[in-house]
């Protein structure tokens, strides 16, 4: 059975308890919801990947309570300083090299000498992490493939019964996954587009950030390209819908959509559909569709993020 728990103190003490004890607990961050297990436990960590069957023991975010935890795990370089500085708590998972002493087990690392670390924005989650004393490992708490959960209840659809409990914190702000950035190189590598856009790193770090190198299998090992996927065909760049299909619309709608649509923003605010991303692909993936076409999404700002995740949602399903 998997409780729901609230956000009340007495609550984030029985979830960080736990945590403690080995056991899984799912808790919002601002970005998705996290399946989190106690990153020194290797049993807890392996059992992360057995709830979300998860077929390859992939590297892991290990979130800690602020940069003074983090630091006890990885080493910061002046550029990983910065950066911290100015975007932590937020949505940015830096890739530092680990430290010798840190205690945090090698699934979570996945055989790698770095480590991906962030600390996550909401009070009730940097609580809980206090609380628990070690680093959480967490992945987004949905099931192998499938869209990451933005609220308590899409945790509770997927996980119940595969965890102990979810911590109930409402719907998480950024909705998409955080930015990730290695900085294990001799140059910053933008892993992966997330919550904060690639041009607010930018500024800080006062170049432009790298992709990783296509041959690098290391560089993004988590990155599969069928991902965030709903039971829905997805058709990208779609004017308008087709008969049968769901539309998924961003901005000023000038043609008629059916019935049930969802408009990611109509005001086209790239951080509102980055927000509304994944609860609307839930509600749109109903049987009885043929599909779910949707709008363009421009580039900019987390419209990388955004479009990002449509093309793995819409990418050819391993099988
Ligand atoms: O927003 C988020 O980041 C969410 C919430 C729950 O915090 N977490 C999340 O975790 O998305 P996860 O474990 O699903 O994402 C891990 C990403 C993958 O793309 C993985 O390849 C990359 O980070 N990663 C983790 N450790 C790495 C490492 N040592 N080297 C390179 N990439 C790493
Ligand atoms: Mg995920």
């Amino acid at each position: 059975m998997t409780v729901l728990l609230s956000n009340s103190t007495a609550d984030i003490e029985e979830a960080a308890r736990l945590l403690r004890q080995g056991s899984l607990v799912s808790f919002a961050t601002e970005t998705v919801y996290g399946l989190g297990g106690n990153a020194r436990d290797d049993r807890a960590v392996a059992g992360i990947f057995e709830a979300k069957g998860r077929p390859r023991f992939n590297p892991l975010i290990v979130h800690l309570p602020d940069t003074e935890a983090a630091e006890e795990e990885v080493w910061f370089s002046t550029t990983a300083r910065s950066l911290a500085e100015r975007f932590w708590p937020g949505p940015l998972t830096l890739v530092l090299p680990k430290r010798e002493t840190s205690g945090v087990s090698l699934l979570c690392s996945a055989g790698l000498d770095s480590l991906a670390v962030r600390v996550p924005a909401p009070e009730t989650a940097r609580q809980l992490l206090r609380l628990t004393g070690s680093p959480v490992a967490a992945p987004s708490a949905n099931r192998a493939g499938r869209i990451s959960p933005t609220r308590a209840e899409h945790v509770m659809n997927e996980l119940s019964g595969r965890i102990e409990a979810v911590l109930d914190d409402g719907s998480c702000p950024v909705g998409v996954e955080s930015t990730v950035v290695s900085l294990t190189g001799d140059r910053p590598v933008l892993l992966r587009p997330g919550g904060l856009a690639r041009e607010e790193l930018e500024s800080v770090l006062g170049t432009p950030l790298d992709l990783p190198a296509k041959e690098d299998p290391l560089a993004s090992p988590g990155m599969l390209k069928s991902h965030y996927a709903p039971d829905a065909r997805i058709r990208l760049d779609a004017l308008a819908p087709k008969p049968g299909e769901a539309y998924l619309g961003f901005g000023e709608q000038t043609r008629q959509v059916p019935e049930g649509s969802f408009n990611l923003s109509p005001s086209g605010d790239l951080k509102e559909a980055a927000a509304n991303l994944f609860a609307a692909l839930r509600e749109l993936d109903k049987p009885g569709i043929s599909g779910i076409a949707v709008a363009p999404i421009p580039l900019d700002g987390l419209g990388q993020a955004i479009n990002d995740r449509l093309q793995r949602a819409a990418a050819p399903r391993e099988a």
